[in-house]
């Protein structure tokens, strides 16, 4: 098919990737043909996934609220993916119009995209770079300046951290970050659980199989675990639509269903 103007060169459209599917659940225009074959596979599966990304960037927006309201303005976003709406910039800065935000992604695209939406905006700046290669994330100069000012920042890891496998070490991952966060800093974490659908765990994640970024979902101790060095806020982890809900209704009779397990911690 042909490129479009803002799709960097030597991307493979033909191939279904992570961050396009994620924006095509979510009713965004950057998705392929290929995206779109994927995604209509994974909802004939499971037709609750739209919803359960819905619910994901729901968590998103009340994490982003939560940490401004508690005196966050720095957001580091690692696996930040395209920002369709509701991004975190968006979200801090209705509280904290001074709010920083730097956006990290693996994919070129939504990296590209980003870039564009984002070309005016002082406060925000996009980093193309891969949370398996931690220490060199960290170094990058967007990244060093953001850590660097010794202020609090918000470590957001939403719905990325299943995209890394358990040889790639997520837990040592995790940690090395949290290490190079300031003192008051705060983690804001998604991750797909086996438990809330265990029917759907196999066939998923063998979709995602055709992705360049395979899927991994892991136990509610193993997601726990991700905490490790940080104090949870009340609810601690639990199901996406549990964390906090505007609307005790929004939780709904099965919460275990959006799968994703949630939590927002502080460097303890
Ligand atoms: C499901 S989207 C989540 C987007 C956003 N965080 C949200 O929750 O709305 C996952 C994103 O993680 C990115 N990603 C996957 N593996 C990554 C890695 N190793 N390093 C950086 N980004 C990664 C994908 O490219 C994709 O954009």
């Amino acid at each position: 098919m042909k490129r479009p103007n803002w799709v960097p060169a030597g991307t493979d459209l033909d191939k279904p990737n992570a961050a396009r599917v994620y924006d095509y659940y979510l009713g965004g225009s950057h998705n392929f043909e290929a995206d779109r074959q994927m995604a209509r596979r994974a909802m004939e599966l499971w037709p609750d996934l739209p919803a359960i990304m819905r619910s994901n960037r729901a968590f998103l927006r009340r994490a982003v609220q939560f940490l401004a309201e508690r005196g966050i303005t720095r957001f580091l976003d690692i696996g930040s993916g395209i920002p369709t709406f509701g991004a975190v910039h968006e979200v801090a800065r209705t509280i904290r119009p001074e709010a920083r935000v730097v956006y990290v992604d693996r994919d070129p695209v939504a990296v590209a995209h980003s870039r564009l939406l984002l070309k005016d905006d002082p406060l925000s700046q996009v980093v193309e770079a891969d949370l398996r290669s931690v220490q060199d994330l960290l170094a990058r100069p967007e990244v060093a300046g953001l850590l660097g000012a010794g202020e609090p920042v918000a470590l957001m890891l939403v719905a990325v951290l299943h995209f890394v496998t358990d040889e790639e070490e997520p837990g040592k991952l995790v940690a090395t970050l949290r290490d190079a966060l300031p003192p008051g800093s705060a983690l804001a974490l998604c991750h797909a659980s086996t438990e809330g659908r265990p029917d759907q765990a196999g066939p998923h994640q063998d979709l995602y199989r055709l992705t360049p970024t395979p899927l991994t979902m892991r136990t509610p101790q193993q997601i726990t675990g991700f905490f490790d060095g940080f104090e949870l806020v009340e609810p601690g982890v639990v199901y996406l639509p549990e964390w906090r809900p505007e609307n005790p209704l929004a939780v709904g009779p099965h919460p275990e269903r959006m799968t994703g397990l949630v939590g927002v911690g502080f460097r303890s």
